[in-house]
Order: C-alpha cells, then sequence, then structure tokens
C-alpha cells in the first residue's frame, strides 16, 4: 500500500472544465421554509432556500449592493425574501429582484438583480443548472418512475471528497475490466443497451439471475447527463435503487453523495436484510474505486484492449455536454 501527496490537477487533466448539466448541491430534506443554506460548488459561493410558493432555488451567494455572503451573519430568509446582513435590503427569492431598501426612496436600479440558477427538485434532491457559457437548460434531469410509484424507503445515504479527474468519475461504469481486477467481481458484467435518452443515457446489463450474487435479475442505470445516475437494482422480491451525484468544489476536488432506496418490505428487518448489505457492498466499492481513481491522470487516448469495457463509447456521449 503506497502513500501518495495530493496531485494538482494541472498535472492530470489537459483542460479543466466543467461540463454543462443539473449538479446535486443539496438534499431537498435539507431545506425547508426558512433555511438559507450556504453552499460552495463548481467554484462558486451559493445558496440554497425555498421560494414563498415553496420551490426549491439556488442563487449567488452575493448581494449585488456592496457584496455581503447573503448568509454570513445575520443574513436570512423570510417568508420568501432574502435579507441581506450588511444593508439589509430584501431580495425576492423568486425573481431575484430587489423587493426592500430600508433607508432609500430611491427605487434600486432597473434591472438590478441576484443571479439565480434554474433549479429543480428531483427524487430529494435539489439540482441546480451550471453551463459555463450561462446558456439555459436543454434538458431535463432524469426522474425515477419506480420511486415514485412504488413505496420506498431511505435506507442510507453518504457522501466522500475525491481528488479524482471529474471527468473519469461515471466513465468507472463502463470499465468493466477493474470490477473483476479492482473490485474482485467473479465476473465481469455485459452490457446489452447503452440507449441516449433525452435526460443523457439508459444503460441496461445481461444478468443471469443463478450466477449473480442476490440473485439479480435487473440492472439498469439512467444518467442525467453526466453528473449523476440512477441505478436500480432488481432480484427476487426485492428492488434498490441507488442515486449517486457527483459535484466539483473546485477544481481540484468534488463531492460524490449516494442516497440508497430500498422497495419497502413492510418491515425495518426485512429492509435491513436487503440494504444493509448493499450499502456495506457499494461503499466498499467505492473507496477501492478512489483508491485509485483519487491520483489517476485523465488519458486522452487511452490505449485499451479487447476485454476493456465501451471505454470509447461513453467518452462519444459524454462529450455532448463538454462545451
Ligand atoms: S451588501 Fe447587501 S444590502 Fe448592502
Ligand atoms: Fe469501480
Amino acid at each position: 500500500m503506497s502513500t501518495i501527496e495530493p496531485i494538482p490537477m494541472k498535472f492530470r487533466v489537459p483542460e479543466i472544465a466543467f461540463p454543462m448539466g443539473w449538479y446535486r448541491v443539496a438534499d431537498a430534506a435539507e431545506i425547508g421554509h426558512d433555511t438559507l443554506k450556504a453552499v460552495s460548488y463548481l467554484n462558486q459561493q451559493l445558496i440554497v432556500y425555498r421560494t414563498k410558493s415553496g420551490a426549491a432555488q439556488v442563487a449567488d451567494a452575493y448581494c449585488p449592493h456592496l457584496g455581503a455572503h447573503l448568509a454570513s451573519h445575520d443574513g436570512c430568509i423570510k417568508d420568501g425574501a432574502i435579507v441581506c446582513p450588511f444593508h439589509k435590503w430584501s431580495w425576492d427569492g423568486a425573481s431575484g429582484r430587489c423587493a426592500g431598501i430600508p433607508y432609500s426612496a430611491v427605487p434600486p436600479l432597473e434591472g438590478l438583480t441576484l443571479t439565480l440558477y434554474p433549479t429543480r427538485e428531483v427524487d430529494g434532491m435539489v439540482l441546480m443548472w451550471y453551463h459555463p457559457q450561462g446558456a439555459e437548460p436543454d434538458f431535463e434531469p432524469y426522474a425515477s418512475t419506480a420511486l415514485q410509484r412504488d413505496a420506498w424507503i431511505l435506507f442510507d445515504s453518504h457522501a466522500w471528497v475525491s481528488t479524482s479527474p471529474y471527468c473519469d468519475i461515471f466513465e468507472n461504469l463502463f470499465d468493466t475490466a477493474h470490477i473483476v481486477q479492482l473490485h474482485g467481481a467473479g465476473k465481469m458484467p455485459v452490457m446489452r443497451t447503452m440507449e441516449p435518452m433525452p435526460h443523457g443515457l439508459y444503460v441496461d446489463y445481461e444478468m443471469d439471475p443463478e450466477a449473480e450474487e442476490f440473485g439479480i435479475g435487473k440492472l439498469e442505470i439512467n444518467f442525467t447527463g453526466v453528473t449523476a445516475i440512477h441505478q436500480l437494482f432488481e432480484g427476487p422480491g426485492w428492488a434498490t435503487n441507488f442515486i449517486i451525484a457527483s459535484t466539483p468544489i473546485d477544481n481540484e476536488r468534488f463531492i460524490q453523495t449516494v442516497r440508497l432506496y430500498v422497495k419497502d418490505l413492510g418491515s425495518s428487518l426485512f429492509n435491513e436484510q436487503i440494504g444493509r448489505p448493499w450499502i456495506e457492498r457499494f461503499k466498499y466499492e467505492v473507496e477501492q474505486d478512489f483508491k485509485v481513481l483519487d491520483y489517476k491522470k485523465h488519458l486522452p487516448k487511452p490505449r485499451l484492449c479487447g476485454g476493456d469495457g465501451p471505454i470509447y463509447q461513453y467518452r462519444a456521449y459524454a462529450s455532448r455536454y463538454y462545451v
């Protein structure tokens, strides 16, 4: 086992760029009616809150008046209006417009607004739209029909900070050889379908329930662009749904979160019997991945061999999101 000092990204990625897409910035349950949550993602300082109508919203954290961080000191949100801690200007959370200046009768400058980002609340996550040139969203994030249709419990969630090249994180799913060589799985999974969808990509695998651990009969993955995935496993009488999202903090690090939903078997004992081994296995594999990925270099032209998995196909898909 070796230990390596952190290696700056400029030595490992030829061009550091964040892809356009929907990025998880909070869990929906963290954002209550009067929450003004400060987060730091994509080299930006942001706030997450709910508008008067209850919709989740992400905005730039800095007050357009004189640059105070809106969630610093006693900055707050009341009834959907954000009150800056510095001179107490208020900003309408839904439109971003200035809603009042307590000490001036002169109306605020026309067009002076807080910068808002397109925001969606999907499957327990708050997602914000990012485009390097500020363009509007041209697709919607994937929302699981299975999660909406059946009764599920949120079994567990977990977060890691990784120093892997961001562009390589979901490529890992298409690197089938490492699943045996690094993770020690019994056999390499075989992808059956890899189909572009409006939300991104749909992938499913050939499964032989007789040969699979847990008797897995179905594994399908839905990508939201290249920033989040839903991974649905089904076996006899059970189903699990992993929602995995990766959001860059800055050029050097990203946060990877996982939320594991288990189809409710009506008893916490049964749910535990399904959920526990799945989440433990998942964490074990992610941590094994990061032992290598956190130091790896992004090779624009990897030298692949037979049996390596559809890494180039994934890159062809992913390139659409890099502007
Ligand atoms: S900096 Fe926000 S009101 Fe002045
Ligand atoms: Fe892996």
